[in-house]
């Protein structure tokens, strides 16, 4: 598939002067931005009262916008119902885990459960379809804005009990059923009736986890029904793509089956606010890479979007510089935002958008830098856009590569360790990252792959660290695979209601082993192996008859291996997973190269991409990468 590239940014029409739109228009367009994405947080200037709309604006913005060329993403107003609708419904406030709502002030404050929301939502998409379906400067539409930023996928209000309630008949049928799959017996939990069920919150003590994963499974389910609600309507009226814009580590609903029902993904990417914000690294780690990000996380959801979005996706907001919202907010090293996009380009993506055209004087956001100052004068990012757009001239469209790796990802995985993590920091997205680190590590271009792939066949290697429940469809997909297949730790661990199943994990096919304990560890404690790399965080004791291809140092099987499966009985640090990764590679014959700390590739059909995420010049091979460096080779030099 042919991907053309673009560049584009994010701009609030209804938070300047209409005397300046025009030339903002031009000034976009003069820059080489080809998108501009609009509309998703308007709604209070759209319609200032219940039924009284005024559209003059919208209408002329598009029109501005258009004429100079840009193409226009509408986004639905939904993420920032006004304030005359708390009045409306003052029951649809999304509530917290202690039982306050979220009252209005910021935004975002809606259960996905409230049946009046959800009417009110039609309503003003609807709207919005009618009237710019047709558009031909809109080009494209964003659902709502970031389902799940600031923890608002999970509600604990009296709509959403009701609906928990149902949904849970709808799963299990009788109250007896659900008794059994969760094992209510246990400390007498077993209701009478579907009406007894509360949340899996306020509790003495820790809830039952199997109520905690229903209660995530019903979340999620509100967010995907929510999102199709919008799709449908938009569909009606519109032929254009729809895409929605997910985050960063916002793993609480399934973007898989919401990304179903869309034509584009896209995410919102912030490195260095996710550096601070959501990634478990030290301190010494964060403070060497304050000023670039993470070197790993922007890629892995490069690759979670593109296969969220069936091989379509997008960058639907780029950090300029400094952000507002992250514990600490350093400006980018020079060159970053030029890295940033780039490296998006090169894992896919047909468009980077900026976030935001022109920095904000007031409210929350005012800290948050743009591409223009509040005063309009170019901000740095205005010349790394510039040159990017530069270089987009030569460089206007590739294809993706085909990967030799595949890593499953599951969000169900993640609920279960939310549920039960069994050890502080045990998280399933932090053991899935770690696997796919060591991969980049060898400089391998790596697919993700959603639990359901019916067929792994393109791939040499598929990792399935903490999958938790091996699904029929995954068992039957992994037997027909005759590549190699690297498990573990927690992989096949929990039957789909969360409990242990019998016979007991990992359960494997082909592969004789069976987990007697598993225990986890506190951050001091490292369990060396014989072979190089440690256990850290969670290991596993297993019994066996496969080949033992690592041992702890006390002599216990550390890793196993029969046919072309391998079982990771513990969770390995970069030394262990990159040795038995890099092992598995050269068994098979898949050319890695161990990349410097700092340096990461990624390849397309064309090109081999060469990144700098340190704060040195380094180099790798005969390629000199300055501190922030990006550097590209056609693929047939390589
Ligand atoms: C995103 C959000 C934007 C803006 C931005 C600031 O999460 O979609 O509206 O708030 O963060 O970095």
């Amino acid at each position: 598939m042919k991907i053309e590239r673009a560049l584009g940014t994010c701009y609030y029409p209804e938070h300047w002067p209409k005397e300046i739109w025009r030339e903002d228009a031009r000034r976009m367009a003069e820059l080489g931005l080809k998108w501009v994405r609009i509309g998703e947080f308007a709604w209070s200037r759209i319609e200032p009262e219940f039924g009284t709309f005024d559209w003059d604006w919208l209408d002329e913005a598009i029109e501005i916008l258009g004429e100079a060329g840009l193409k226009v993403v509408l986004g639905t107003p939904t993420a920032t119902p006004p304030r005359w609708m708390i009045d409306r419904h003052p029951d649809m406030l999304a509530v917290d885990e202690n039982g306050n709502p979220r009252k209005f002030g910021s935004r975002r404050h809606y259960c996905f459960s409230h049946e009046g929301y959800r009417e009110e939502s039609r309503r003003i998409v609807d709207q919005f379809a009618a009237r710019y379906g047709k558009n031909p400067h809109v080009a494209a539409w964003q659902t709502d804005n970031e389902y799940g930023c600031h923890d608002t996928v999970i509600s604990y209000s009296d709509v959403a009990r009701k609906a928990f309630q149902i949904w849970c008949l709808n799963r299990y049928g009788t109250v007896e059923k659900l008794n059994e799959a969760w094992g209510n017996i246990f400390w007498s939990m077993e209701y009478r009736d579907f009406a007894d069920i509360d949340f899996p919150n306020l509790t003495v003590t820790e809830p039952n986890p199997s109520h905690v994963l229903a209660f995530r499974r019903f979340s999620s389910e509100q967010v995907v029904n929510y999102n199709k609600l919008q799709v449908d309507i938009i569909r009606a009226y519109s032929d254009k793509p729809i895409a929605h814009n997910y985050m960063g580590r916002i793993t609480e609903f399934d973007h898989f089956k919401v990304g179903d029902d869309l034509e584009i993904a896209s995410w919102d990417s912030y490195p260095l606010g996710f550096l601070e914000d959501r990634i478990p690294e030290s301190d010494s780690f964060k403070h060497a890479h304050s000023r670039q990000g993470h070197p790993d996380f922007q890629a892995f959801h490069h690759d979670i979007y593109r296969a969220v979005g069936k091989g379509r996706w997008w960058v639907m907001e780029q950090q300029p510089g400094p952000v507002n919202w992250a514990p600490y907010n350093p400006a980018p090293l020079p060159g970053m935002v030029r890295l940033w996009t780039w490296e998006a380009f090169a894992h896919g993506a047909e468009n980077v958008m900026y976030f935001r055209w022109r920095q904000a004087p007031f409210a929350q956001e005012q800290m948050h830098s743009g591409i223009l100052r509040p005063d309009s004068v170019e901000a740095p990012a205005f010349h790394e856009a510039e040159q990017v757009a530069r270089e987009l001239q030569s460089l206007s469209s590739d294809q993706n590569v085909d990967a030799p790796i595949a890593l499953v990802f599951d969000y169900e995985s993640q609920w279960v360790t939310d549920a039960q993590p069994q050890g502080e920091g045990c998280h399933y997205f932090d053991l899935a990252f770690d696997y796919y680190c060591a991969a980049r590590r060898l400089g391998l271009s790596v697919d993700i792959v959603r639990t359901d792939a019916r067929d792994l066949s393109d791939y040499k290697i598929v990792l399935i660290p903490g999958l938790v429940t091996i699904s029929d469809a995954m068992k039957s997909a992994l037997e027909a695979f005759d590549g190699e297949v690297i498990a573990g730790p927690r992989t096949n661990a929990k039957t789909a209601e969360l409990s242990i199943p019998r016979p007991l994990p990992p359960n494997m096919p082909g592969l004789d082993a069976t987990i007697a304990y598993v225990e986890s560890l506190r951050p001091s404690v490292q369990l060396p192996i014989k072979e190089g790399g440690n256990f850290i965080r969670w290991r596993e004791q297993l019994e066996t008859t496969a080949e033992i291809v690592a041992t702890t140092e006390a002599g216990e099987p550390a890793a196993v291996r029969s046919r072309n499966m391998t079982y990771v009985a513990g969770w390995g640090d970069q030394a262990l997973l990159v040795r038995l990764l890099s092992e598995t590679c050269t068994r098979i014959g898949v050319a890695t190269e161990l990349m410097p700390a700092s340096v990461r590739r990624r390849d397309t059909k064309n090109h081999r991409f060469y990144f700098n995420y340190g704060n040195a010049q380094t180099s790798i091979g005969d390629i000199d990468l300055p501190p922030a460096g990006v550097v590209w080779k056609e693929q047939s030099s390589t």
